[in-house]
């Protein structure tokens, strides 16, 4: 086993953990995350110097609860991690010299962790069950090939791994990122930052007041007729209820396994700009229920499509949006239906946002598989490396 000190800046959270880790799984022993949002809020989004600032002043408290929390010291760490890109300069800067002078200061070999490969391997933590979905979640190792979809606020994307750690990027936006769309959506509602959590449950709501309209529709039914079986009744009040608004579901159709969600936030921009004051308030619940429902559309058909194409064992969620309560449904039910052999491996919400679990988990079990040597030549990494706003995966 190998325990990994990691750090993730790339954004608005400072994040420290410590995982212990295998060639298959990390074990998380402390995760802590100081949260910015309540100071970019007032902006509606994030302010690259600001985060930067927020960074420098939480990182040392951060690191030295998360080593605490953990119960561990220097000398029981085998490597540090940190995210080096993508994400904002200014912010990504903080957590990579922190991370290079501790590992010149104790000795350590180092890893930088591409941010989007720490969201895929989220999944390879360990954990019984997804307390919010109530979805079965497996413990077993990655198996490939393996399908990621990636949706987070900067990235959309379908990724194929036949093994560990390569990846081939198979689709992805032309345009916005869903996670962008989902805080745009948010903005022009006024839902305040970050937008995703907001409409998620605005949708919610929706479905929820359905529900109720539905229960009271029924209980007047049932009084008027003779009884009838009251899920087949729900059904049938249901579609009466259903969202009257209609959003396109972009390049649903096409070929490939793009997706653009730049006209689906137009959309709901030119609907809304047609609304008084008044009926968007009213109408809030159902333009996130239907905004929302187009985006998964799109996301759930393409997964499925490529899970298709390429004859993959598992899929996974990763990234921001992996946290919305229907994708995560909805994309399970529909791979269950189509490929009832394929395992659906989601992120437990702890580890759905950024957070530095996932960095140790994804920089961890890559150190677990590496020779003594090749461990060896990582001490010496805190001299080259490098911060990139814009790096690749590879
Ligand atoms: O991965 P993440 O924390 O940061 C980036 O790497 O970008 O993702 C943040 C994105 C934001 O756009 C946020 O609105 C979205 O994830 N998000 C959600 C939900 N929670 C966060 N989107 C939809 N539903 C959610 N429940
Ligand atoms: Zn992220």
């Amino acid at each position: 086993m190998q325990t990994i000190l990691a750090i993730e800046t790339s954004c608005d959270e400072t994040s420290a953990a410590i995982a212990r880790c295998d060639r298959d799984h990390a074990e998380i022993l402390s995760n802590v995350v100081s949260s910015q949002i309540k100071l970019h809020a007032e902006y509606g989004g994030v302010v690259p110097n600001l985060a930067a600032r927020e960074h420098v002043k939480n990182i040392l408290p951060v690191l030295r609860q998360a080593l605490e929390e953990a119960k561990v010291g220097p000398s029981d760490i085998n490597a540090i991690a940190v995210t080096n890109g993508p994400g904002l300069i200014p912010a990504l800067l903080v957590g990579t010299s922190a991370a290079r002078t501790l590992a010149w200061l104790w000795k350590k070999p180092l890893l930088g962790v591409h941010h989007i490969e720490g969201h895929i391997y989220a999944n390879a933590i360990t954990h019984s069950q997804d307390q919010s979905s109530k979805l079965k979640v497996q413990n077993q190792n990655m198996e490939f090939p393996l399908l990621a979809l990636v949706v987070s606020g900067g990235h959309t994307q379908l990724i194929l791994m036949r093994e560990h750690f390569r990846y081939e990027i198979v689709g992805e936006t032309q345009d916005d990122a869903v996670g962008e769309a989902f805080d745009k959506v948010a903005r022009i509602l006024n839902l305040g930052y970050p937008g995703g959590p907001q409409v998620d449950a605005y949708a919610h709501q929706f479905a929820r007041t359905v529900t109720e309209k539905n229960a009271e529709k029924t209980r007047k039914r049932v009084q008027l007729q003779r009884p009838r079986k009251s899920a087949s009744l729900q059904r049938l009040s249901a579609r009466k209820f259903d969202v009257s608004i209609k959003f396109p579901r972009p390049m649903i159709d096409s070929p490939d396994f793009n997706f653009s969600f730049s006209g689906l936030k137009t959309a709901v921009l030119y609907a809304v700009q047609k609304m008084s004051k008044k009926e968007i308030k009213e109408r809030t619940p159902e333009i996130c229920k239907e905004f929302q429902q187009a985006a998964i559309d799109v996301l759930v058909t393409k997964t499925i499509k490529a899970a298709k194409k390429y004859d993959v064992k598992t899929v996974t969620i990763a990234g921001g949006v992996s946290a919305n309560t229907e994708l995560r449904k909805q994309l399970g039910i529909s791979l269950s239906k189509h490929f009832p052999h394929t395992v659906y491996r989601i992120p437990n919400t702890a580890y759905s946002l950024d957070n530095a679990a996932m960095i140790a988990s994804a920089a961890g079990i890559r150190f677990a598989r590496m020779n003594k040597k090749n461990r060896a030549e990582l001490c010496d990494f805190w001299k080259t490396l490098e911060t990139k706003s814009d790096l690749q995966l590879r």
